[in-house]
Parts: structure tokens; C-alpha cells; sequence
């Protein structure tokens, strides 16, 4: 589905270089659902950006579904974006003068995609996330956990290969990170999405099948769940954390 291998990303800023990412390698299956943790400017974003195809990696490879992203020309790019990856941000970015519905529409009317299936399609996940009762209504008339829902279901519409989140939880309460979290396995286990999400919470994270530090540029340690409970797990995640900041 996804790898990432030997990746190199730096940034000129004036006469320094900054080295962000240092020989990157990972790889995500299909119906995975997989996290990126590490600290502040480890190069989580950056990853990310990379992957969407908005920022071009000085070397190393990413390839989607088996297509090498750093031979394909701009125009190719942007269908990648449109029709292969599906995106949730952190403050969702739902548009105020659309309705639930075209707003989860939004990306299947930019990629020249809108038809009755795309309408089907709509109205599918909307049954799926709990907001058919809603999906008339514009973003200013629904909580902030129908607009987390509208935003999972606008990544999904397009039937991307992946989707990928950068700090979903990041600005949310406990019980609403909660909710884009269940939103996200409920996106898994209905419609088989396979996600990658960038996270600075661990309880998010523990959701995850795996679980990628990313330090210093390179990653540090990979964590599967397998059998373990999350509680488990989320502790073993804060375990290798602690240890890591001694180090
Ligand atoms: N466009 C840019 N130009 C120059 N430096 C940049 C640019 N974008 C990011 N950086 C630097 O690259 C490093 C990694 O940034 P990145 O945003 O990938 O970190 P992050 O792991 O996502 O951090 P956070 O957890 O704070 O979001 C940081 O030191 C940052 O200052
Ligand atoms: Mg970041």
C-alpha cells in the first residue's frame, strides 16, 4: 500500500540547513491503522507533506500502491491528492456555506468525480457516521463531534487508498478525541479505509495497529499492538516515550 524508503528531506533556510528527515523507512498495509508519534520538530508534518505530495523529498522513495511519487509530474500529483489519499485535519476545515453533505461531496466535485454514486456513496457514509439527520444542516448548526464525523466521512468519499490526519485529537477535548478516534475505526472495520495518522496523544495512538517514534529524522522504534489490550499498550507506548527522553 504505502512505503517509505531511505527518506531525505532537508530545509535551506538562509545559509543553515536543516535535516529533517534522515533516512525515513516504513511501511503501511492495506486496513492498517497506523501512528506516528515523536517530539516536537521530529519531523512528523514533514513525513506527512511529503506523502501528500505537497512537498518534494530530496531523496530516498514513497510508493503508493506501487507508483514512485517522485516520477510523477505535477498534473499527476494532483490526481494522486484528489483521488488516492483522503485528508482530516486538525480544525476539520469544513467550508461554512456548504451543507453537511456537499461539504463530505467537496472532494468528489473536485476531482470531477460527481454522479450518482458519488451522491450514493455520500449518503452511505453518512449512515455509517450517525449524521444522516444532519447532513441538510451547515457546519455552524452542528456539534463539534457531527463536524469530526463530516470531516472522516469527506476524507472517505473518494474511496482513497489511504488516508492520512495530521494531530486529529489535537485541539479536541478528552471525549471528543474519543469520538474522531471511534470515527476512525468505525471507517476501518465498515469500509476497510486504511489510515495514517501523525499524534502527540498516546491514548490516541493506542488505537493504532502499530505505532512509529520518529526521532532525530529516522525512525526509532516500531510498536505493534498484536494481542494487547490498548490500556496495555497505550502504557508500553509511554513506556518506550519515558525511556527515549532519558536517552
Ligand atoms: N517550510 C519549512 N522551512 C524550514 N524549516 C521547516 C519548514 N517546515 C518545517 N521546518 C522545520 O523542520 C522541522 C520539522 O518540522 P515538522 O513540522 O515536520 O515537525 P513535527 O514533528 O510535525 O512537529 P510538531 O509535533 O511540533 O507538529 C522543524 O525543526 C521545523 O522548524
Ligand atoms: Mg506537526
Amino acid at each position: 500500500m504505502l512505503t517509505v524508503k531511505n527518506l531525505y528531506k532537508s530545509y535551506q533556510v538562509g545559509k543553515n540547513r536543516f535535516d529533517v528527515l534522515c533516512g525515513v523507512d516504513l511501511a503501511v498495509r492495506k486496513g492498517e491503522f497506523v501512528a506516528v508519534m515523536g517530539p516536537s520538530g521530529s519531523g512528523k508534518t514533514t513525513l506527512l507533506n511529503c506523502i501528500s505530495c505537497y512537498t518534494p523529498a530530496d531523496s530516498g522513495s514513497i510508493l503508493l500502491d506501487g507508483v514512485e511519487l517522485a516520477r510523477l509530474k505535477e498534473d499527476e500529483l494532483a490526481e494522486v491528492r484528489n483521488r488516492k489519499l483522503g485528508f482530516v485535519f486538525q480544525d476539520f476545515l469544513l467550508l461554512d456555506g456548504l451543507s453537511v453533505r456537499e461539504n463530505i461531496l467537496l472532494p468528489a466535485i473536485l476531482s470531477g468525480n460527481i454522479n450518482s454514486t458519488a451522491e450514493a456513496r455520500a449518503d452511505q457514509l453518512c449512515d455509517v457516521f450517525g449524521i444522516s439527520a444532519i447532513r441538510d444542516k451547515y457546519p455552524a448548526e452542528i456539534s463539534g463531534g457531527e463536524k469530526q464525523r463530516t470531516a472522516v466521512a469527506r476524507a472517505l468519499i473518494n474511496h482513497p487508498l489511504l488516508v492520512l490526519a495530521d494531530e486529529p485529537t489535537g485541539n479536541l477535548d478528552s471525549k471528543s478525541a474519543r469520538a474522531v478516534i471511534g470515527t476512525f475505526e468505525q471507517a476501518r472495520q465498515a469500509l476497510g479505509a486504511t489510515i495514517f495518522m501523525v499524534t502527540h496523544d498516546s491514548y490516541a495512538a493506542s488505537h493504532c495497529d502499530r505505532v512509529v517514534i520518529l526521532q532525530d529524522g529516522r525512525v526509532r522504534r516500531t510498536l505493534e499492538k498484536g494481542g494487547m489490550e490498548r490500556g496495555a499498550f497505550q502504557d508500553a507506548l509511554l513506556d518506550v516515550i519515558r525511556e527515549m527522553g532519558k536517552e
